[in-house]
């Protein structure tokens, strides 16, 4: 699937990871990310921060990836690079980084969408999905459920109508004072609490006939946990607060991958699909991927979940999109310019 013969270098800068990864004999052979741990104390991704240190970062993380793959600059064949969507700063130091080595080097330049490399970040390893496949794309920008057909066709069965799902958990862990990203503590702390804790709403919405559909509402639930607690009496949310974090974090992931896992088993025995791939940041949540999991083989289908340092933010899922769009002779110009609001 992956081509024997390419040796390709993929750069990925779209928020807060810088992130290389050279593809070569038919595997990712380094995939190097550089996260930057500046922004953990402002609870959020502080955009001009976040362009400085890709700037700081981008030059020793792209030798990293070319030293462990044991290639040079001069064995490379292409350069694939993140365009969109993103942080305009950030993207562009990736996308200005890998036009001048593609320039200088005489190779082709191919641009990638972060979401299309989501999508395709189950190709990085063995086993590989068939197409078509349904996709489940859950990130800290995106919550999306598409079919994808072989050729680049991403038919969309439905998406989020405000927040993301990993934008949920990271506000969710702001409210009970988790830091960010949100994801990992919430994650963690679900493992050991009792979802029947509190009932949250579901952030499925209902699809024209009345029944629950393949749109998210995210921003409901989130609301939900800041009502709950605002509501409490002082003495008794700092209770709560302590005794029952877990509790409050094991009902919240309840309601996400309950609504996640019952819109993916809805969409598999609507379409008759059999592979499913779950991708993106949230995808490395092992609530989620257990619950996936269950199901795949209760009805019978083939769940694709990448490696976890695949889940999140990587170049590895670049490269191979990259190479899938070489193949398919689709390069880019050196007049490719950012595209933060790019769509799949
Ligand atoms: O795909 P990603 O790395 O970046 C985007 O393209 O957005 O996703 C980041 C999101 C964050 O919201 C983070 O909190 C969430 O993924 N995340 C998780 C977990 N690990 C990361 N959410 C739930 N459980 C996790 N274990
Ligand atoms: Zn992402």
């Amino acid at each position: 699937m992956l081509p024997a013969d390419l040796t390709l270098l993929a750069i990925e800068s779209s928020c807060d990871d810088t992130a290389a990864a050279v593809l070569t004999g038919g595997r990712v052979a380094s995939s190097v990310v550089a996260s930057q741990r500046i922004h953990e104390g402002f609870g959020g991704v502080v955009p001009e921060l976040a362009s400085r240190a890709h700037q700081r970062l981008i030059v020793p993380t792209v030798e990293a990836a070319l030293e462990e793959a044991g290639v040079t600059k001069d064995d490379l064949q292409a350069v694939a690079v993140t365009y969109g969507p993103g942080l305009a700063g950030s993207l562009l130091v990736g996308l200005s980084f890998a036009k001048a080595l593609a320039l200088g080097l005489g190779v082709p330049l191919v641009g990638v969408n972060h979401l299309e490399g989501h999508v395709y970040s189950v190709f990085i390893d063995a086993p590989r999905p068939a197409f078509p496949y349904l996709c489940l794309t859950v990130s800290g920008g995106h919550t999306l459920l598409t079919l994808v057909h072989e050729g680049f066709v991403h038919e969309e069965l439905g998406r989020t109508r405000d927040d993301a799902a990993g934008e949920a958990y990271d506000k969710v862990a702001k409210l009970l004072g988790l830091g960010y990203p949100g994801g990992p503590p919430v994650d963690r702390l679900a493992a050991e609490g009792d979802p029947s804790f509190r009932a949250f709403p579901s952030p499925r919405l209902p699809g024209p006939d009345g029944r629950p559909g393949y749109a998210f509402s995210f921003s409901g639930i989130k609301t939900n946990v800041r009502y709950f607690l605002q509501d409490l009496a002082p003495a008794e949310r700092e209770r709560v607060l302590t005794d029952h974090l877990a509790d409050v974090c094991a009902s919240f992931q309840q309601a996400v991958v309950d609504a996640l896992v019952g819109a993916v088993r809805d969409a598999v025995r609507e379409t008759g699909v059999r592979h499913v791939a779950l991708v993106g940041g949230v995808s490395a949540n092992r609530g989620l991927r257990a619950a996936a999991q269950a199901a795949a083989e209760a009805d019978g289908f083939a769940l694709h979940v990448p490696a976890f340092q695949h889940s999140v933010d990587n170049a590895a899922m670049i490269a191979v999109t990259g190479a899938f769009k070489l193949a398919a002779g689709q390069t880019s110009g050196l007049d490719l310019t950012a595209e933060p609001s790019l769509k799949l």
